[in-house]
């Protein structure tokens, strides 16, 4: 083992764990050497089929004849998966847990009742004229009616696109567009940390140009008051309490949408990342049981939103596939106080707590006692997602959240690959804190030297691609198959990148650095700089705008944009407080503006592209490792640059 400070497998996990090292290590040479018998396997052991596949596996990773297709021919309904097969043997064991931001409230769900209520609810979307295929958007909050708008769609064929209840009117609207959403179903307002947000509003602002939809359906979640409009809202309650709970499930092609996922790229407008059917149901089940060793009974808790993929695959399609019971938190980490988590671990004897870095940074600064006044005895495996993690997190995390008793998996994966691909498995993998560590079964990542486009043997640094596919990977971007092409299989040929980079030690463990393209990640949200960029250029008073990411002690990243005002315009702290709300009520309150620097221009080549390389060295504060700047237009629009940067 290489100088990193090693954690080994607790026995006592090891004794129990559905996987230990040995196994790991035959599954998953066996993933290698036979992938279609292996896959083969996983889906039958983990999914039950109306029909089997005809092929297991078919796919090319040429940008020019770019196809995956898992399961061909196979036929499976994902709501009968995560529902109807477990009502016989486990019909009365709780599937959802929902504990609301009130602690007082909360609320516990059979998988009976969330089957009857999933039916109920199809039933609604088929009267409004939703089919098979169609494209329905989710815009709420975390209350259960968001697992259940998921599993009813899946119940009739529709495809959900969930945007997160953070985002604002505009990014509603834009998503709503670009899916072609028949049908919208939001809540009347949302409640995180006592606070009300008038999420029916903002959809209704959304609504004014999306003169598609025929259907807005309204779960009534304060009671808070809401404009109608006749004909187009309905009220969830009302409209449930009317229909059947006897719906059918839609029998579906393994290769058939299941849902379409907005993220942010490096250029341009957020894309449709679009998961299918069968191959992802397998790989988030399959993640799910290994990757949190679930074992049967046991209370899992994922504190993401529904609206990114961690809440799709982690909160609802995992668990509920694997019959297990799934805690939906509605709330915040500091509400009412720095315990919440660590209480709501104890009042539902959660043993698997899945989170993520920035959540666990803010906790570490109210220090010890807020955690240890709890008991956490429940607690068996901590999880971590959504950005790397920094060793002194993951220390206060294992030592103080975990008594020193719980494994760490530190998950690596991202919105286009539907599930877990490099991360620790509590029974089997040796811990370093900060390293995602070894591939998951069937996954074969490797690193490439970004100027040369060799592959890197042994240990290194370089971008880090995937040369095979997985069940669980995106299949296109909706409706634009040569952005998916070119976004991701026309730099390195024949790989999938990932837009991240990562090291690899001299044990074969891989540590991810974060994103080497130009992809924020603020508090584990993933923005592109170009969105931002473009909200701040819709000022009148913007002539120019350039955003990079800088190291933020609590954020991981945060935003900072360097500004030329149009030519006359004074630049005052005034202005700066307009382009930070502007970008906000562009995009939603995860974009917040950290730092603006008036740039009186910026550093541009001969053919006018922005060398962001050099403003991310600015903005970090590492003045000293500019590299050459020869090659700028004007080299000395840098020295002003340097003069007036605001992170020193
Ligand atoms: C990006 C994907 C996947 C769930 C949530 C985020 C970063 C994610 C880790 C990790 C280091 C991580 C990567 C990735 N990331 N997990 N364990 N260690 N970095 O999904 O919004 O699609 O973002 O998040 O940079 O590319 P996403």
């Amino acid at each position: 083992m290489s100088e990193e400070k090693v954690y080994q497998v607790p026995a006592d996990i090891a004794a129990k764990a559905h996987v230990n090292a040995e196994q790991y290590a035959a599954m998953y040479q066996r993933s290698i050497d036979d992938p279609q018998g292996f896959w083969a396997e996983q889906a039958e052991t983990f999914l039950t089929w109306s029909k089997p596949w005809d092929s297991v596996m078919d796919y090319s990773f040429q940008a020019d004849d770019l196809h995956i297709k898992w399961f061909q021919g196979g036929k499976l309904n994902v709501s009968y998966n995560c529902l109807d097969r477990h009502l016989a043997t486990r019909g009365d064991q709780v599937a959802i847990i929902w504990e609301g931001d009130n602690p007082e409230e909360d609320r516990k769900i059979t998988y009976r009742e969330l089957h009857a209520e999933v039916c109920k609810l199809a039933n609604v979307f088929k009267s409004r004229g939703v089919k098979k295929g169609d494209r329905v958007c989710i815009y709420l909050p975390m209350i259960a009616e968001a697992a259940v708008a998921m599993l009813a769609c899946t119940r009739i064929g529709a495809v959900h696109s969930i945007v997160f209840g953070g985002f604002s009117p505009d990014s509603l609207r834009d998503r709503v567009l670009d899916s072609e959403c028949k049908l919208v179903i939001t809540s009347d307002e949302s409640v995180r940390g006592g606070r009300h947000i008038p999420l029916k509003k903002n959809a209704d602002t959304a609504m004014l140009e999306c003169p598609n939809v025929e259907t807005v359906v309204v779960v009534r979640r304060t009671g808070g008051k809401v404009e109608w409009t006749e004909g187009r809202d309905i009220w969830y309650d009302e409209a449930i309490a009317a229909a059947s709970a006897e719906c059918a499930p839609e029998e579906m092609d393994a290769e058939d949408p299941l849902f379409i996922l907005y993220t942010s790229g490096s250029t341009g407008k957020p894309k449709g990342v679009q998961h299918t059917t069968g191959g992802y149901l397998v790989y988030a089940a399959m993640t799910h049981k290994y990757t949190f060793d679930y074992q049967e009974g046991e209370v899992y808790w994922c504190t993401a939103d529904v609206g990114w993929v961690t809440g799709h695959t982690y909160i609802v399609y995992g668990p509920l596939a694997n019959g297990a019971t799934s805690l939906m938190f509605e709330g915040i980490p500091n509400y009412p106080d720095m315990s919440r988590f660590w209480e709501v671990i104890d009042k539902h004897n959660v043993a698997i707590f899945y989170t993520a870095p920035t959540a666990i940074r803010s906790l570490m600064r109210a220090g010890e006692e807020p955690v240890k006044k709890t008991s956490r005895k429940s607690l068996r495996i901590l999880g971590s997602v959504g950005e790397p993690i920094n060793p002194e997190a993951w220390e206060w995390y294992y030592r103080i959240v975990g008594d020193e008793r719980c494994p760490i998996v530190d998950t690596w994966w991202q919105t286009e690959t539907g599930g877990h691909l490099i991360t620790p498995l509590p029974g089997a993998t040796a811990l370093k804190p900060g390293s995602a560590t070894r591939p998951f079964f069937g996954v074969v990542p490797a690193l490439v030297d970004p100027a040369e486009g060799t592959l890197i043997e042994g240990p290194g640094e370089g971008a880090l691609v995937l040369s095979r596919p997985w069940p669980a990977m995106m299949r296109t971007l909706y409706g634009d198959h040569a952005r998916f092409a070119d976004t991701y299989f026309r730099q390195y040929p024949g790989y999938y990148f990932t837009g991240d980079g990562a090291r690899r030690d001299a044990d074969g463990y891989y540590w991810i650095t974060g994103r080497i393209d130009d992809v924020l990640n603020v508090s584990g949200h993933r923005l592109g700089t170009a969105e931002i960029e473009s909200a701040l250029v819709l000022h009148p008073h913007v002539a120019e705008a350039a955003v990079v990411g800088y190291p933020h002690d609590l954020k991981g990243q945060g935003i900072y944009a360097y500004v030329t005002p149009m030519s006359g315009i004074e630049p005052t702290d005034e202005l700066k407080k307009e382009l930070v709300a502007m970008v906000r009520g562009e995009i939603g309150p995860i974009a917040i503006v950290d730092i603006i620097q008036w740039a009186p221009s910026l550093p541009k080549t001969r053919s006018g592209k922005i060398m962001r390389r050099i403003l991310r060295k600015i903005a970090a504060n590492e003045i000293d490792s500019l590299g050459d700047t020869s090659t700028l237009a004007d080299p000395t629009v840098v020295n002003d640059l340097i003069e007036n940067r605001l992170n020193k």
